[in-house]
């Protein structure tokens, strides 16, 4: 027996409008080098090439960049996160050989702009006034190249997660697990940030739990992160956030670029779409 028409009717509208509202939330951005119309720059940050240069080796500057609309955390009238799966490219690279300042953070922040932001070992993300504060709602992964014992770090080439805080809520030195050819063994393969080399990140959210991935571009991806740490970010998050990087250095610089970005809050495999090859080069 035919399904009556108004039952068809009815499915074709449910199916309208479960594409309709997940097209309002689903992003997927890829970007295998940038345009000026594709993010926002504040302080030192500007292009080159396509390559995003947050900052030179100017001193005391922050450079900051982002996505130039808010992205949502959360599905329509839903408290309850959205998963996110981010990769990029960066280089760090010392200025004439010198002892090198401060480092990159990927970033979730409420607003535009670099208000509420000091230079140097602050990194672009606080200052020492609202560190600690969490009215900030900011995640920051930092790739730190400066040990500031005030913020208990851990070394002079480490990656963070900072949760409002400059002082991360977990930290490792910078590197990744790679599997032994013969057996289920896994070394750990040193990475110096702040060398100019070209790192591939990928940085996962799901189920209140949070991955960092970090290793030489081209290479796979490393099955286990560097980084695995359970945290609940329904109080850091608002419901729309901007996202992208920030940068700074102090008495002590570097150059800090983002060669590549990627992220979606559904597609966990979307790191593949980052082009790997090719790539310049910013090893001194
Ligand atoms: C930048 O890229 C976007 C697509 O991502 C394109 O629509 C726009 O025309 C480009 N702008 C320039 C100035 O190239
Ligand atoms: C460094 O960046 C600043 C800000 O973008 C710019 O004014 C300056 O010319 C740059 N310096 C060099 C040496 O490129
Ligand atoms: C969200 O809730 C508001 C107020 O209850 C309602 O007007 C709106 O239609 C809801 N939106 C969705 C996508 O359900
Ligand atoms: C900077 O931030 C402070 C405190 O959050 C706020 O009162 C002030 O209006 C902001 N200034 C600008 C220019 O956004
Ligand atoms: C930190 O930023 C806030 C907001 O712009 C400002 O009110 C405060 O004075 C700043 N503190 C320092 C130490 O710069
Ligand atoms: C795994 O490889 C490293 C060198 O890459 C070696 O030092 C280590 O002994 C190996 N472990 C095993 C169990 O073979
Ligand atoms: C994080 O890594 C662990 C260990 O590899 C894995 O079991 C888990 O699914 C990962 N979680 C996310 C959000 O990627
Ligand atoms: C995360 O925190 C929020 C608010 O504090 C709470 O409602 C929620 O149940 C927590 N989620 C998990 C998975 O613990
Ligand atoms: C996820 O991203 C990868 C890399 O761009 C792509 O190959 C794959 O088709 C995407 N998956 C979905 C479900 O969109």
């Amino acid at each position: 027996m035919a399904q009556p028409i108004y039952l068809q009717l009815l499915f074709l509208l449910l199916l309208t409008k479960t594409l309709f509202f997940r097209s309002t939330y689903a992003v997927d951005l890829v970007f295998n080098g940038f345009n000026s119309s594709e993010l926002f720059f504040y302080g030192t940050a500007s292009l080159e090439s396509r390559v995003l240069i947050l900052t030179n080796n100017s001193a005391f500057s922050v450079g900051r960049a982002l996505y130039p609309t808010k992205i949502p955390t959360r599905p329509p009238n839903s408290s309850t996160l959205l998963p996110f799966y981010t990769s990029f490219i960066l280089s760090i690279a010392p200025s004439d050989g010198q002892l090198s300042g401060h480092g990159l953070v990927f970033i979730f922040a409420p607003t535009t702009g670099i208000n509420g932001t000091s230079s140097a070992q602050n990194l672009g993300l606080f200052n020492r006034t609202n560190n600690g504060s969490p009215d900030n709602h900011v995640l920051g992964i930092e790739f730190d190249i400066f040990q500031n014992q005030e913020f208990n770090d851990i070394n002079d080439n480490h990656v963070g997660v900072d949760i409002n805080s400059l002082t991360s809520l977990t930290a490792q030195s910078a590197g990744y697990w790679a599997k032994n050819r013969s057996d289920q063994d896994r070394t750990f393969h040193d990475l110096k940030l702040n060398s100019g080399a070209n790192y591939q990140v990928w940085i996962d959210y799901s189920n209140s739990q949070l991955n960092v991935t970090i290793a030489p571009v081209g290479l796979k991806r490393p099955e286990l992160p560097l980084i695995s740490t359970p945290v609940n970010l329904s109080d850091v998050l608002l419901d729309e956030m901007y996202i992208g990087f920030t940068s700074s250095t102090g008495r002590l610089v570097a150059y800090h670029r983002v060669l590549a970005w990627c992220f979606s809050n559904s597609n966990v495999s979307i790191g593949d779409s980052l082009l790997t090859s090719s790539l310049p080069l910013f090893v001194p």
